[in-house]
């Protein structure tokens, strides 16, 4: 049995969360394969709205068992304040979320490193989330991390020590203004450690070998967006992980031969939080319309998400680099009631008209060629069917088919798990 993924094909925040959990009653297994709390899932059903950060979004599903994979980052009192917002739901987390031993923890320090390090930045700041991601993913490649699978054996307390020891020293380094009280950080992080402890930790891998021998169906939710990948994405305003498909070979244990389908995620428009080049950003009221329509503030940090038009460049290289064998298109229903819409097919790149993306896109560099559409006005929020769009979203989507190259098989119209139109 094969495993399918589920990833973003812009600078995150497409509607992963929702996606995840519509699909999730299709799936024996939901999978997370990086990244950490920096990401923010959201779900909406029964006119509840949850937002999940580490935790995978199927968890929400009377059957599936959901793993939180080895190229995941998890912060510990993050992940009990998820474990204590589930509480009211009756979820038996101990038998179905299930943690990889060989994910790597996120301290106390880590989270002040990526804020010192952003502060020395100024100006130049990534706009990181400040969960410490990036502090983490560095010990992690420098072989210095602590993982969870450590904190089932007692000298792992003399790790800790040396690690943290050694962040404050780096801390300091840094000569920026950052107050902290560790010994009330630690109290906090040694308790949420003891809740981690009560879940079940695996050898994730094997348990993934075995899933498949057995024939069970699993599906990897990727976090953040692939404009965001560390290889890939506008260096250095990504984060510090593979967003993209070969991350879930690596971040689960998944050799590339197993993986079937990869379901790409896209906004019908483009947002980005944080900082980093946007050639398809608006500043005017479109912009601002989007933001307003869309409810753009993050799901983790609450800042106001940047918003622009739908960037075509980008999306065609970020459906090549994931091997993208179906689309499923995101808050059409923010754009209903613009006259005309605006699609970036090219860039003008230093004088020339490209196709491709290029190493940079540097506002300075790069101005957006659009494609102008003609806009749709129906509410589409109560649309359940297919055949119920309006001819102008159907002209829309079919652009975007003949221009990708791939179909598009869900059309997302509310945040709600009914607002789902499957094509
Ligand atoms: P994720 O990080 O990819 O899971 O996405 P987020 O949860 O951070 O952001 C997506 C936001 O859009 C959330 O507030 C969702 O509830 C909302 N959302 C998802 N799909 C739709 C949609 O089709 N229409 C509207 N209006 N909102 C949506
Ligand atoms: P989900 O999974 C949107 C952005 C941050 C910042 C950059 C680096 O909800 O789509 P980091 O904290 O990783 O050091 O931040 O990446 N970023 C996200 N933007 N959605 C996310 O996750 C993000 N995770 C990180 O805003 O620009
Ligand atoms: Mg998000």
């Amino acid at each position: 049995m094969a495993v399918d993924l589920l990833l973003g094909l812009q600078w995150g925040d497409e509607g992963k969360g929702k996606i995840v959990d519509v699909m999730t009653k299709d799936y024996d297994i939901i999978a997370r394969f990086q990244g950490g709390p920096n990401a923010g899932h959201t779900l909406e059903f029964d006119g509840i709205k949850h937002v999940l950060h580490t935790i995978p979004s199927g968890i929400f599903h009377p059957k599936a068992l959901n793993l939180v994979g080895n190229g995941v980052v998890i912060d510990p009192v993050i992940f009990k304040r998820e474990l204590d917002n589930l509480a009211p739901f009756g979820i038996e987390v101990n038998k179905k979320l299930l943690i990889s031993r060989k994910a790597h923890l996120i301290l106390p320090t880590h989270r002040l490193l990526d804020a010192a390090s952003e502060a020395a930045k100024g100006k130049a700041k990534i706009g990181s989330t400040l969960k410490g991601i990036g502090p983490t993913y560095m010990d992690k490649t420098g072989r210095n991390g602590i993982r969870v699978g450590d904190i089932e054996l007692p000298k792992w307390k003399k790790k800790y020590r040396a690690l943290a020891n050694k962040h404050e020293a780096m801390i300091a380094s840094y000569k920026v203004d950052i107050q902290y009280n560790l010994a009330e950080l630690e109290k906090d992080f040694f308790e949420a450690i003891e809740t981690l402890k009560t879940l079940q930790f695996i050898d994730s891998e094997a348990f993934l070998f075995q899933a498949m021998d057995e024939g069970k169906s699993i599906l990897a939710e990727g976090a953040q967006g692939s404009l965001l990948d560390i290889d890939f994405g506008t260096y250095p305003f990504v984060t510090s992980s593979n967003t993209t498909a070969a991350g879930a070979c690596t971040g689960l244990g998944v050799a590339p031969n197993k993986i079937k389908e990869v379901f790409g995620i896209f906004k019908a428009y483009t947002t980005r939080v944080g900082s980093g080049p946007f050639p398809t950003e608006l500043f005017d009221e479109v912009g601002a319309t989007m933001g307003r329509v869309g409810n753009e503030f993050g799901a983790t940090t609450g800042r106001p998400r940047r918003c622009g038009w739908l960037d075509l460049v980008a999306l065609k290289y970020a459906v090549s680099i994931n091997g993208v064998t179906q689309l499923m298109m995101m808050k059409g229903d923010v754009l209903s009631g613009f006259k005309t819409l605006k699609v970036c097919t090219a860039y003008q790149y230093q004088g020339e008209t490209i196709t491709h993306f290029p190493y940079d896109i540097d506002p300075e560099l790069v101005k957006p060629v659009y494609t102008e559409l003609p806009g749709w006005k129906e509410d589409l929020t109560r649309m359940t069917q297919a055949e119920e769009l309006p001819k102008e979203l159907i002209g829309y989507i079919d652009f975007l088919e003949a221009e990708l190259k791939v179909p598009i098989k869900i059309v997302s119209v509310g945040p709600d798990r009914k607002q789902t139109i499957l094509r």
